[in-house]
Formats: C-alpha cells, sequence, structure tokens
C-alpha cells in the first residue's frame, strides 16, 4: 500500500504547465521526505549524544534540526504553492525517504557527528542537483528554494564537519 496521497493538481494562476508543475511536485515531495526524514534523525541525536562535548552537540544538533524543520515548511508550502498536495507525514516521509536509517548504534559526540555530516551531505547534494534540474523546468522559484537549502545546508555540514576536521 502506498502512502502517497493520490495525484491530483489543483487548478492555479501559476503560468506553468500541468504536466511541468506535476513534475516539479514530484521532486519536492521527493525532498521533502528525505527532509522530515532527517529532521526527525537528527533529533535523536540531539537526545542522545554522549561524551565531553555533549552540551554544545546537544545545541548544535538542535541548530540543525530547526534549519530542517523550516527546510521542509518550505518545501511543502512550494508544493501547495504549485497546486500539489505535500506528503509530510512521519510515515510518508518513512516510505519515500532517500536517506539511509540512522546509525542506531552511535553513542559518543564523533559518532553521532559522522552519522549525520554522512545524511545531511547527502541531502545538500541532493538539492544542490534539483537547482539545474527545476531551472531547466522552468521554474526559478523552485530552483531559488533549493539554492537557498545549499546555501544554509552548506553552512550546517561545515559545523559539523568542523569536529572531524581538527
Ligand atoms: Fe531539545
Amino acid at each position: 500500500m502506498t502512502t502517497a496521497t493520490k495525484t491530483h493538481t489543483f487548478a492555479t494562476g501559476v503560468n506553468l504547465s500541468e504536466s511541468t508543475r506535476e513534475k516539479l511536485i514530484a521532486i519536492l515531495n521527493a525532498r521533502l521526505a528525505d527532509t522530515v526524514d532527517l529532521k526527525t534523525q537528527t533529533k535523536h541525536a540531539h537526545w542522545n549524544v554522549k561524551g565531553k562535548q555533549f552540551y554544545q552537540l546537544h545545541l548544535l544538533f538542535d541548530s540543525v534540526a530547526s534549519h530542517l524543520d523550516d527546510q521542509a515548511d518550505m518545501i511543502a508550502e512550494r508544493i501547495t504553492a504549485l497546486g500539489g498536495i505535500a506528503n509530510g507525514t512521519a510515515r510518508q516521509a518513512a516510505a519515500s525517504s532517500a536517506i539511509p536509517e540512522y546509525d542506531l548504534h552511535a553513542v559518543t559526540g564523533e559518532e553521532h557527528v559522522k552519522a549525520l555530516s554522512q545524511r545531511l551531505s547527502k541531502l545538500v547534494n541532493q538539492a544542490r542537483a534539483e537547482i539545474d534540474g527545476t531551472d531547466a523546468l522552468g521554474d526559478k522559484g523552485t530552483a531559488d528554494l533549493f539554492t537557498e537549502i545549499v546555501r544554509d545546508g552548506d553552512k550546517d555540514l561545515w559545523f559539523l564537519e568542523a569536529h572531524l576536521q581538527g
């Protein structure tokens, strides 16, 4: 049984064809699933990290999770602005996400930073690919949305990876 809602596009004054909007909505829903999934994984790290760096990593992971939460909202609302239905429940995200399951054995700060860096880089690099893909579909608004996600995501990745580079 699929957890995706039935394909249905609402009429809108946005002057992109229905078939173009359907392609954009499919891309955005795929990235929405990744983002909701990774946000829950980042909260898991925020709750469960242990060790000498506990407090600063606890705060850093919460900051990354809140950025992912904001990005999920931005993606979902782009979907609805294009006349689509945002498939953003936890069950829909788990069924469609391209992000691997979290390292559920991670305990130390380094283990959590590595697990999150790997998964965040996958998400951000996919968003980077969507910039040109959505621009080619004629939607600079969605290309700009992915550009913003890349700029913020690269910064969060830097904040995580700096712990592994010293
Ligand atoms: Fe918290």
